[in-house]
């Protein structure tokens, strides 16, 4: 979700895999909607569509060689396993950034929050669209009990196995 601290992680972990002499990218919600994705919104059709050009790009970007992290909302099963089925089982790890919305909306960085329930933001995750769990992630980080460090630890473990 918004403010679940997903972009704090990945930020971490390209540093980390970077200092390691890993050749990666990091992909965002944030900025991807500025550019590639700056004609949708967050209608669940908007969102496919945002997930869906994301996946194609990472998959390029996996097809070059190059570690993909994406940070993205994502808030339904069906548009995280297109996103799983473009990019191939094989090259996929799903994360699941798990903070619970009473969090989020205390941390409310953006002010994002305040203003959905203000009404003056519709369709926001969490709040008036859905956000579906994933079920068996592949990797799941409950932030309040765990640190950056701990977080981006249990990532490149992974990571690397694979
Ligand atoms: S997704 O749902 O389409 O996968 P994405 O990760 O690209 O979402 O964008 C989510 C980010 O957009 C949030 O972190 C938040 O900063 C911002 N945002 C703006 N409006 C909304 C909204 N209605 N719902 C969710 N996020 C929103």
């Amino acid at each position: 979700m918004s403010g679940s601290g997903k972009s704090t992680i990945a930020i971490a972990l390209e540093k980390e895999l970077f200092a390691r002499g890993y050749h990666c990218y990091l992909l965002d919600g944030d900025n991807v909607r500025n550019g590639l994705c700056n004609n949708l919104g967050f209608t669940n059709e908007d969102r496919t569509e945002n997930i869906r050009r994301i996946s194609e790009m990472s998959k390029l970007f996996v097809d070059a060689g190059v570690i993909c992290i994406n940070a993205f909302v994502s808030p339904t099963l069906a548009i995280r396993k297109m996103a799983e089925e473009i990019i191939g089982s094989d090259d996929f790890i799903e994360v699941y950034i798990n903070t619970p919305l009473e969090v989020c909306e205390q941390r409310d960085v953006k002010g994002l929050y305040k203003k959905a329930r203000a009404g003056e933001i519709k369709n926001f995750t969490g709040i008036d669209a859905p956000y579906e769990a994933p079920i068996l992630p592949q990797i799941e980080i409950k932030t309040v009990e765990q640190s950056i460090e701990e977080s981006c630890q249990l990532i490149i473990n992974q990571l690397i196995n694979k």
